[in-house]
């Protein structure tokens, strides 16, 4: 077999982190203050936060979704705030999102080849990954994943393409993604009837009028066909309504056949690369368990904004690999907790809040949760929720600033 070589390729034993877990979240109090959290959001450099998770989950997740930097050398930006007209690009508050910015070639690949190396090792044996590229590395990649899973377990090269404006005048606009997917083994789970889709109406009208039509082959006209390796869904664009504004935002749909085709009910879903949350979130969806780390905290901000809202979630942990900074005092933050709701009153430009109504003192237990109105820009400033002893808030801001009080 070739093997692809680069300077300084090695693989260093693994060095854990120390996971704190920093709350809980109920949304909506669903499950508070009792019930077991299905799913963690984990902030912190995957290498190290996957090293932490081996002697619990190893050869335990059902599934890997992975997005990384696709080596662009770009920095992104995340529009944060809402409210603000979509149209209007010049009125956008905008911040830090993720970069994508490399030495040299060298150093992306073994980034890559580090983490994909533990992503297998955390695999179920009958586990599935999907490693979620462009034209900068996926020819590279192949040949990593090549040799960490072997090639025979390779299963599809998925071409995703979408629509989009573009400055390219000299080539042809470049408008798929490659997303590659391997089994941990030839044992894979692959839940056929649970992706098809309808078939073409001219081809049922073929098939109908005259049975022959493929030479010998009658498709299931009923159930449907199995979608081809390339797909077409279009990307999380401006006015979208998934969209959350962190940068390179992918959309449910394509979560979505993924984790059908390749997880059941109860599984065990990862994404490492989470950004805004989206491989989470459709696992939640789809009544599978979930964990997702990112090293960004806006973007595991994000995650958690869309998981608080998700029907499906009863509870879930945030944890991080170092103590989260809030602020503990601000003069422009006055809390009211009495007769059976807690109000805020602020200046601050805050995107979200919530409140742990009987606060020990370590574990912050989220029992009731505001966020800004994706288009009103407007956020609840009052929770109802009876409260017994100590009273803890959480905030926010638009900014990504964050405060902790209690009363
Ligand atoms: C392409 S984006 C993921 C987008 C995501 N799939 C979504 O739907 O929003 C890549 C993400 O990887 C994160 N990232 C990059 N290096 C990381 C690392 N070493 N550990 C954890 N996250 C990392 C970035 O912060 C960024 O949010």
């Amino acid at each position: 077999m070739p093997n692809l070589d680069w300077k300084g390729k090695h693989l260093s034993p693994p060095v854990p982190a120390t996971v704190i877990l920093d709350s809980i979240l109920y949304p909506k109090g669903r499950g508070y203050p009792k019930a077991r959290p299905d799913g963690r959001v984990i902030l912190g450099d995957n290498l190290n936060v996957m090293a932490a998770l081996l002697p619990e989950y190893e050869g335990h997740i059902n599934l890997i979704y992975a997005d990384p930097p696709f080596f662009t050398n770009r920095k992104f930006s995340a529009r944060v705030g809402r409210g603000e007209d979509s149209r209007k690009p010049s009125r956008w508050k905008l911040a830090e999102g993720y970069h994508d910015s490399w030495d040299d070639l060298d150093s992306y690949l073994q980034f890559l080849y580090e983490r994909l190396s533990l992503m297998h090792r955390l695999l179920a044996p009958n586990g599935t990954l999907y490693l979620h590229l462009d034209w900068h590395a996926d020819a590279y990649a192949r040949l990593i994943l090549d040799e960490i899973f072997g090639a025979e377990n390779f299963i599809n090269e998925i071409i995703w393409t979408y629509h989009g404006p573009s400055p390219i005048r000299t080539a042809f606009n470049r408008k798929h993604d490659t997303i590659l997917m391997y089994g941990k083994s030839g044992d894979y789970v692959f839940n056929v009837d649970d992706i098809r889709e309808p078939y073409n109406p001219n081809t049922v009208a073929t098939f109908k009028a005259s049975p022959k039509a493929g030479f010998g082959k009658v498709p299931d006209l009923e159930r449907g066909k199995v979608p081809e390796d390339w797909w077409y869904f279009p990307v999380v664009a401006r006015l979208h309504n998934e969209r959350t504004g962190y940068p390179t935002q992918k959309p449910e749909a394509l979560l979505e056949r993924i984790i059908l085709a390749s997880s059941n009910k109860d599984d065990l879903v990862a994404d490492f690369f989470c950004g805004s949350g989206t491989t989470a979130l459709v696992a939640a969806k789809h009544g599978r368990r979930f964990i997702t780390c990112d090293e960004s905290a806006r973007a595991i901000h994000t995650a958690r904004l869309r998981l608080a809202e998700t029907k499906s979630v009863c509870a879930f942990e945030l944890d991080s690999t170092a103590r989260p900074e809030a602020a503990s005092k601000s003069k422009k933050i006055i809390v009211h907790a009495a007769g059976g709701y807690v109000r805020l009153t602020t200046s601050l430009d805050v995107d979200f809040w919530e409140v742990d109504p009987a606060w020990d003192g370590k574990i912050f237990r989220s029992a009731a949760q505001a966020q800004r109105h994706v288009r009103s820009g407007e956020i609840p400033m009052e929770l109802k929720m009876k409260t017994g002893g100590r009273v803890c808030i959480r905030l926010v801001t638009v900014e990504g600033k964050q405060f902790q009080l209690h009363v």
